[in-house]
C-alpha cells in the first residue's frame, strides 16, 4: 500500500501547498491513503470545519491535530460528527471527538490511525504510552497474515521532545507501519525503516513558509525572543510554502514498510521528491 502522511499545514500558505500539490502527488504516486496534520491550518490555530472539506477534497483521507485542535471552538461542537479528523488519543475521558480510528481505502484495505500526543515540554495528559498500547489491544497489523485485522497503522505522534517521539517508536516496532513524529515544524533527517519493519521520522515538517520561524512571521517572532516587551499577535508568514511529509509503501503481506522516503515539495526547503 502507498501512503502519504504530511506534516502541520501552516496557514492559508499550507493550504493553498496542499491543495496545488496533492491531487497529482495522490496520482503520480498511486497513493491509496493521505493522512494530513491539520492543527494549524487555521491561520495557525486549529481548524474548521470547511477547511475539514478542503483538506478531503484535495485528497485527504484523516487528518490529526494536535496541541492545537481546540483553538477554534467550533471543532469542539463539530469533531463528535466527523470519524475522519483525529485528536490526541490521551486527552482526558470525556474529551469530545476520538484520538483513533480505522479507515478503508477505496479498494477496501483497512487503515488504523492512531494519533497521540507527548507531555515532554507539553500539556500534561494521559500517558501516550499506554494510550496508544490500549488503541493496539485488539488490532494486529497484516492484513494477509490469518492473525492481522488491519493492512496498514499509522501512528502521528505529536510532540516537542524527540526523545519520547523515538522512545514510542522502539516501543511500537514491528506492530505498526509507521511512526511519524508532527508539532515541531521542522522536518528531521532521520527517516529510516527501524530494525523490526516500522517506518520512522522524528518529525515531518510543517507545511507552511519556511522564511519564518515555525511559520509565524520573523519579525515579530523574534522580537518576542530581544524584548521582554509584550508582542502583538504571531501571523503566519505567507510567502510560499514547502509541503513536507513522509512517503511510506507497505508490504501487503506484512502491513511493515518496504520504503519509506521523506517529501519536500515547493518553497524553500531542498526539495526531495520520493519516485
Ligand atoms: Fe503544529
Ligand atoms: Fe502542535
Amino acid at each position: 500500500m502507498k501512503i502519504l502522511i504530511i506534516g502541520d499545514v501552516m496557514g492559508r500558505t499550507g493550504r493553498l501547498a496542499v491543495a496545488r500539490h496533492l491531487p497529482d502527488l495522490r496520482r503520480e504516486l498511486s497513493l491509496d491513503f493521505v493522512v494530513v496534520n491539520g492543527e494549524n491550518a487555521a491561520h495557525g490555530f486549529g481548524i474548521t470545519e470547511s477547511i475539514c472539506k478542503d483538506l478531503y477534497d484535495a485528497g485527504a483521507d484523516v487528518i490529526t491535530t494536535g496541541n492545537h485542535v481546540w483553538d477554534q471552538r467550533e471543532i469542539m461542537n463539530y469533531i463528535g460528527g466527523d470519524d475522519r479528523l483525529l485528536r490526541p488519543l490521551n486527552y482526558p475521558e470525556g474529551t469530545p471527538g476520538q484520538g483513533v480510528g480505522v479507515f478503508m481505502t477505496a479498494d477496501d484495505r483497512r487503515v488504523m490511525v492512531v494519533h497521540a500526543m507527548g507531555r515532554l515540554y507539553m500539556d500534561p495528559l494521559d500517558d501516550p504510552f499506554k494510550g496508544v498500547e490500549a488503541a493496539l489491544r485488539n488490532h494486529r497489523l497484516g492484513g494477509n497474515a490469518q492473525s492481522g485485522n488491519v493492512d496498514a497503522v499509522i501512528v502521528d505522534f505529536h510532540g516537542e521532545a524527540s526523545s519520547e517521539k523515538m522512545a514510542l517508536a522502539h516501543m511500537l516496532d514491528g506492530r505498526v507501519s509507521a511512526v511519524v513524529g508532527t508539532h515541531t515544524h521542522v522536518p528531521t533527517a532521520d527517516t529510516q525503516i527501524l530494525p523490526g519493519g516500522t517506518a520512522y521520522q522524528t518529525d515531518l515538517g510543517m507545511t507552511g513558509d519556511y522564511d519564518s520561524v515555525i511559520g509565524m512571521q520573523k519579525e515579530a517572532a523574534t522580537a518576542r525572543f530581544t524584548t521582554k516587551l509584550p508582542q502583538g499577535r504571531l501571523e503566519p508568514a505567507e510567502g510560499e510554502a514547502t509541503l513536507c511529509g513522509l512517503f511510506l509503501e507497505t508490504d501487503d503481506a506484512t502491513g511493515l514498510a518496504l520504503r519509506a522516503l521523506p517529501l519536500r515539495l515547493g518553497g524553500r526547503l531542498t526539495p526531495a521528491v520520493p519516485r
